[in-house]
């Protein structure tokens, strides 16, 4: 069986990544977390066109720290973290729009013997920033990937090492411990002794500067936040009525996370076609979006040791709202 699926269209440049794991589709999802309370769904689902572009603004907004924090850390550091992996490839987990891995781009000794490979699940991003990348770096080679995280990564294209794997924005911060613990063994179990993981994960900090900045004042965070609904519609032929839902964020101290969901306004049946299914939300009952975990230097080293991960390297502002680490394997 060939690693990639070939491209279904000779225009496609993205490369489907095989999962090594059946990985549960929206309908299994909403069949597991929105039939019976308490109802959730896995955060992937966000990132539709409109979503990506969403979270992309709320990367703008003046609350939201992590991405500008983050950023100014690769500026300045970049430079070393390439000059001490010398990647040959530079594989990134949920690259989004790329925007901070231009500044590792930017730091690569020799652009030409360097292939970018982003993995995501949204293709329209993947597909536009592959043509813009390789515009704004000549000779840079982008591969990108599209799959799922979750569905395992041991069939990655074969590549020449070193490898950079990069996981930016904190979006560890989006997996359950098990899942985050499960995606870093994977990462240690996958990496040859010249591979480095380069990985952003959001500092515990105020619960008023958290919630700040999960609660925008533009109200960018909310829209993506309701636009999960119209993914619900259009998947899963459902009739939520955005307006009967409202945003909430919070951050609980004890479980040092972000808890993002929607709340319904009132009593209220939704159909969820594909499903053939109706359900029934109680005034203020939540469907839970997604959790956002903050990690402590403590936290952090403790959970890349338990996945088998030796910290090289940590970068972090002076007030330590982020942390940049760079880990190999053992
Ligand atoms: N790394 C970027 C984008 C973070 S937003 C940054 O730091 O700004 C999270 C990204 O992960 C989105 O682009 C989203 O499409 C992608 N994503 C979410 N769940 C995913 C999954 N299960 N597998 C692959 N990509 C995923
Ligand atoms: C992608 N991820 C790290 C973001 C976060 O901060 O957890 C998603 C996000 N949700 C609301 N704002 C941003």
């Amino acid at each position: 069986m060939p690693t990639v699926m070939p491209s279904s269209s000779p225009s496609r440049r993205c490369m489907d990544l095989r999962p090594e794991r059946p990985v549960p589709g929206i309908v299994e999802d909403a069949a597991a977390g929105l039939l019976e309370a308490p109802r959730s769904l896995p955060p992937k689902y966000f990132y539709d066109a409109v979503g990506s572009a969403l979270f992309d603004r709320i990367c703008d907004t003046p609350e939201y720290y992590p991405t500008r924090t983050e950023a100014a850390l690769l500026a300045a550091h970049a430079g070393e973290i390439m000059r001490r992996c010398q990647p040959r490839a530079l594989v990134e987990l949920g690259s989004g729009t790329s925007r901070k891995t231009r500044h590792l781009l930017r730091a690569a000794p020799a652009p030409a013997r360097l292939t970018y490979w982003p993995l995501d699940v949204c293709e329209p991003v993947l597909e536009a920033q592959a043509i813009a990348l390789e515009q704004e770096f000549p000779g840079l080679a982008v591969q990108p990937l599209v799959g799922d995280y979750h569905g395992g990564l041991a069939h990655l294209p074969p590549m020449p090492g070193p490898r950079l794997f990069v996981f930016l924005g904190g979006t560890l911060g989006n997996f359950r411990h098990h899942e985050a613990l499960a995606l870093l063994q994977e990462l240690a179990v996958l990496m040859a002794p010249a591979d480095a993981l380069l990985l952003g994960v959001d500092r515990v900090k105020s619960t008023a500067r958290l919630n700040a900045a999960y609660n925008d004042a533009a109200g960018v965070t909310a829209a993506f936040n309701l636009n999960l609904l119209q993914v619900l519609n259009r998947e899963l032929a459902a009739d939520f009525d955005p307006a009967a839902f409202s945003h909430h964020a919070a951050y609980d101290e004890r479980a040092a996370q972000i808890e993002m969901a929607l709340i319904s306004r009132h009593a209220q049946q939704v159909e969820l076609g594909a499903l053939q299914r109706c359900i029934t939300l109680a005034e203020g009952e939540p469907i839970r979006t997604e959790i956002s975990r903050k990690f402590t230097p403590e936290s952090l080293r403790a959970l890349l040791a338990e996945a088998g991960l030796g910290l090289e390297a940590l970068y972090q502002p002076e007030d330590g709202s982020f942390s940049l680490v760079s880990a190999r394997r053992g």
